[in-house]
């Protein structure tokens, strides 16, 4: 068989063609970067200005929905439970990040929540405050909460915040149970820190270079239905020695005539793996980052997966701020396709973008979450009314649909704040 025979040959069977080395790090660049612009698949519709406080009392924010070990949505003798990362509401909007905790909801109609309050012991939490994360129901009723450290309790300083924000990823456990009066949490765990930037993968607080604020943080537990393999994916910063290398800027012919701005390299966004090694995830392998967009943005926040038959589709959150000099894009849910966990990412449209929110009202929502029936869940964050006035939202938003088709996406429905029907498969 000559090469160009055993290439074509390959080509023509999807499964073996995409198959890359188990270190192989795919890349967001800035060509690719550079095509972001919404379009009406992709441009989220207006949130609605006269929306309810799911927890009257609080600031409401990223959100995650109790997940069993598949992926698929857990409900508790009837009940959905959702986490959020919750702050009084007599703290100022913007104070929220550094007060922030885990709250608990539950529904039994998967519209109506009710806030239970914090369900673990503040003391007993690691970190000053506790980041966002993903929660497991185990086959044998245990609840799993992967959280982010944040900062050291004893070590803490307000007004050098970003440097003092060493994040670690943490988990406890609890018992579940539900009557007539709603969801308890019950019997909570150690809380132990499972994960740590290794300063080679994964940049460390101390290699951080001052930009915006380093990120070892928001993990997403995942079971690979084709493999049975346990991973937790994150957020991270390109560590150590990372360089800006050609494939962040482009391919050949656009590097020609390229130039990527003073500063871009310190924009050092990735997509972390860990491989868990045991039963109860507690004991991790890191691994090199799924993706990173090194020259092109800094965050990569909340990256979680979804699989719809044989694609695999990455997804994460970021800013308009946060991308590198020379480019721009909404705040917005980026997505990148591929035909396994580790392989060679294509971004979803031609550029990743699969929902940011409108030109007029960039700053409407945050923190988009693609739950596994394509229901996007997400919080309401600073937008503007008709006269151009902020109204902070700090509750949920209302829940999009999204259909993906290999690598083409499209907006298609709205329910109502919060909503998580259980329509599509995984429910
Ligand atoms: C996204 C995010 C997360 C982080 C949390 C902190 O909205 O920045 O990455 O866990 O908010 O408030």
């Amino acid at each position: 068989l000559s090469t160009a025979i055993a290439a074509n040959f390959l080509a023509a069977i999807p499964a073996l063609a995409a198959e890359v080395s188990d270190d192989h790090t795919s890349i967001w660049s800035r060509q690719q970067a550079e095509k972001v612009a919404l379009t009406k698949e992709t441009t989220a519709p207006p949130v609605d200005l006269d929306f309810k406080l799911v927890a009257p009392d609080q600031w409401v924010w990223d959100t995650w929905p109790l997940q069993n070990r598949d992926g698929s949505l857990a409900t508790v003798k009837g009940y959905r439970i959702a986490f959020a990362l919750v702050a009084p509401r007599s703290l100022g909007w913007g104070e929220r990040h550094t007060q922030a905790s885990i709250g608990m909801f539950y529904s039994k109609n998967g519209k109506d929540w009710t806030y239970a309050g914090i369900p673990y012991n503040k003391d007993k939490a690691l970190g000053h405050m506790q980041w966002a994360g993903t929660a497991m129901l185990d086959e044998k009723g245990k609840v799993h909460l992967f959280y982010t450290a944040t900062g050291d309790k004893n070590n803490w300083d307000e007004s050098r915040w970003a440097q003092t924000a060493e994040q670690r990823i943490a988990k406890t456990t609890f018992d579940i149970g539900a009557d007539k009066d709603g969801v308890h949490l019950t019997n909570e765990g150690e809380h132990q820190i499972i994960l740590e930037a290794d300063g080679n993968y994964y940049e460390t607080i101390e290699q951080f270079k001052g930009n915006i604020i380093t990120a070892f943080r928001d993990p997403f537990f995942f079971q690979d239905p084709n493999t049975g393999k346990e991973y937790i994916i994150f957020e991270g910063q390109a560590g150590g020695d990372y360089s800006l290398k050609p494939e962040n800027i482009g391919d050949e012919e656009y590097r020609k005539t390229h130039s990527v701005p003073a500063g871009a390299e310190l924009y050092n966004g990735n997509i972390g793996i860990a491989e868990v090694l045991d039963h109860d995830i507690t004991k991790l392998k890191l691994l090199p980052p799924l993706l990173e967009s090194v020259g092109a943005n800094h965050q990569m926040e909340r990256p979680h997966v979804v699989v719809n038959g044989d694609d695999y589709y990455l997804f994460t959150i970021s800013h308009t701020f946060t991308y590198a000099p020379g480019l721009t894009g909404p705040d917005g849910v980026y997505g990148f396709v591929g035909k396994g966990l580790r392989s060679d990412y294509k971004p979803m449209n031609g550029s990743g973008l699969v929902i940011g929110n409108p030109a007029e009202n960039g700053y409407q929502a945050y923190s988009w979450m693609v739950l596994p029936n394509q229901q996007v869940i997400s919080f309401i964050n600073e937008p503007k009314d008709e006269n151009g006035e902020v109204k902070f939202g700090g509750t949920f938003s209302s829940t999009l649909k999204v259909n993906l088709e290999g690598d083409k996406s499209e907006i298609t429905k709205e329910g109502k704040q919060g909503e998580i029907k259980p329509f599509g498969p995984n429910r």
